[in-house]
């Protein structure tokens, strides 16, 4: 790390917990990289004191924050202004200084989108399937359907909340491609050439074996896998999909982009493919991740 000095500026993430984040990996390599004179590190927020924070961060000049779990949400009521992608999601993971206040933005969601852009991964006019109901698909039905996709089937095992999300992303961008499934009427996908993306936390480590759908006449239909999960590199989602001939990428480029988008956000300035690619070796290093 570059030495600490009187002109050095100051970004953090706030959370709680915060002190398994890769994050500070991610920003101080970067900085060390980049030549910018920028420290990153952790500040435990607890619950409800997410609105002192901000607004003690921002008399304290603090360049940019990011926000993780459980403030995703609360933090945007502390914020002075929200991108619009990241207010229809309903969720804020970075924050950019502004004259009086933070401006939110979600870069998990732009870091996913630049994933799938370099890995050729093609949204508009594609038929989607998202695996899972959560935060993570929530955000993702939204970039979908924004990116012009042609259904968004959105498949979980409590099904109720796969119709929320189709409800609000369908409301909010004027849409009809979103809809809701069972997870176990997955049979009744007739398509071909889906784009499926996994969200559920089935598969990750150590139960590494698992995958919410087994069935290989269903990956028979996709045309690229795509899993958020980064841990082990290869889920079984994955060698579902490549058992059947089809690409599938893990979500380790998506967690790099999204501290990529927000570092390029704070500091006016672009990371080159070749600092990306040396951060993501320093990421895999530090992460210990299973192969
Ligand atoms: P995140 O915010 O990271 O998306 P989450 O909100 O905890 O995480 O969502 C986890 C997702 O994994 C949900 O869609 C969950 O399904 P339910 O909504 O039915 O709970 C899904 N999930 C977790 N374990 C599962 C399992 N064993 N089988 C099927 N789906 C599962």
């Amino acid at each position: 790390m570059g030495e600490i000095k009187g002109t050095t500026r100051v970004c953090g993430l706030i959370g709680n917990p915060v002190g398994h984040s890769i994050s500070p990996v991610i920003h101080n390599t970067l900085a060390d990289l980049c030549g910018i004179d920028m420290v990153y590190t952790t500040f435990k927020v607890e619950k409800g004191a997410v609105d002192t924070a901000v607004k003690g961060a921002h008399a304290l000049d603090i360049l940019g924050l990011n926000v993780t779990v459980p403030h995703k949400q609360e933090v945007i009521g502390a914020l002075e202004s929200v991108d619009p992608l990241a207010e229809a999601i309903g969720a804020v993971n970075t924050l950019v200084r502004t004259e009086h206040g933070y401006k939110g933005y979600n870069t998990d969601i732009l870091g996913l989108e630049r994933e799938l852009e370099e890995e050729q991964v093609e949204l508009k006019d594609s038929p989607v399937i998202l695996l899972g109901a959560g935060g993570a698909a929530r955000a993702i039905a939204f970039l979908c359907v924004s990116k012009g996709a042609k259904e968004v089937a959105i498949l979980n095992r409590t099904e109720e909340k796969a119709a929320v999300i189709a409800e609000d992303v369908n409301r909010h961008l004027q849409s009809k491609a979103a809809y809701a499934m069972k997870l176990s009427d997955y049979g009744k996908l007739t398509g071909e050439n889906y784009v499926v993306i996994q969200t559920t936390s089935v598969g990750l480590y150590p139960n590494c074996d698992d995958a919410v759908i087994e069935d290989e006449d269903f990956y028979k239909r996709a045309a690229v896998g795509v899993d958020i999960i980064y841990n082990p590199a290869e889920t079984k989602f994955m060698k579902l999909m490549k058992a059947q001939g089809k690409p599938a990428y893990n979500g380790l480029k998506m967690l790099l982009y999204q501290g990529i988008i927000a570092y390029e956000l704070w500091n006016k300035c672009e990371v080159s493919e070749e600092t990306a690619a040396h951060i993501l070796q320093k990421m895999k290093e530090e992460m210990g991740i299973h192969e």
